[in-house]
């Protein structure tokens, strides 16, 4: 059975305070949350502190990206190694923002998730089209090819520790969700395109989240999709209440 996930990306949101505050309140609310990993994203400046409040939790940290370097003359960039000193067991790459303004690249994304897998951190490998590439028809061979220019690069073994979202820029922060049908079809074909490199097994044991407005109203729809495992939330994660009850919804 492939694993539940509801995962918070907090973005570049809240001051340390507010963060430790928010992450006390996720951890307060998840006593009632049942068989859904719950996993948060704050800001790199809030990972020990949120750490610290997550302490004896089932709440995971994960880090929001990290640099395509293992340590060194990189100035500003955070390397795996500083991310799983801290406790972070998962780590998002490939967010659409970081494609958009930071040119992270497929290519660099292999080194990402490698780099990141031989520290045990789990990657959360964000794909998704924009809205000019959806009106196109073009969302399935840009989705499959993000999804083979750095997933096919792995062993089958590797793969076991990558978790998978799919978020349509066009329904990123937008208000705008994808219909569940929209959903579940590109989730199904990023789960085909794994069974065609990894088998089967490889592709029904991996997880795939759905992101992009996903709120406490649409959830329940989203998730009772065969091929949706959870989703990778924004806006919605920011309080602590709309979050658990995302999470609540399946
Ligand atoms: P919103 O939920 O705010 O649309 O953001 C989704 C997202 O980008 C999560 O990574």
């Amino acid at each position: 059975m492939r694993k539940k996930i509801v995962a918070g990306n907090w973005k570049m949101n809240t001051t340390v305070p507010q963060g430790v505050e928010l992450a006390k309140e996720v951890v307060a609310l998840s006593k009632d949350v049942k068989d859904c990993l719950l996993v948060v994203a704050p800001p790199f400046t809030h990972l020990a502190p949120v750490a610290e409040a997550l302490k004896g939790s089932k709440v995971a940290l994960a880090a929001q990206n990290c640099a395509d370097h293992t340590s060194g003359a990189y100035t500003g960039e955070v390397a795996v190694d500083m991310i799983d000193s801290i406790g972070c067991t998962y780590c998002i790459l490939g967010h659409s923002e970081r494609r958009q303004y930071y040119g992270e690249t497929d290519e660099k994304l292999v080194v990402k998730v490698k780099l990141a897998l031989e520290k045990n951190i789990k990657p959360i490998l964000c794909v998704g089209e924009n809205l000019e590439e959806r009106e196109a028809g073009k969302h399935f061979d840009v989705v499959t090819s993000q999804i083979k220019n750095v997933l096919y690069t792995l062993t089958a073994e590797e793969m076991k520790n990558i978790v998978v979202a799919y978020e349509p820029v066009w329904a990123i922060g937008t208000g705008k969700t994808a219909t569940a049908e929209q959903a579940q079809e590109i989730h199904a074909a990023i789960r085909k395109c794994l069974a065609d490199k990894f088998g089967a097994q490889v592709a029904e044991d991996t997880t795939i989240l759905y992101g992009g407005s996903c709120k406490p109203s649409n959830a329940k729809e989203l998730f009772a999709q065969k091929d949706i495992d959870g989703g990778l939330i924004g806006g919605a994660a920011l309080k602590a209440a709309d979050f658990i009850a995302i999470a609540q919804s399946y």
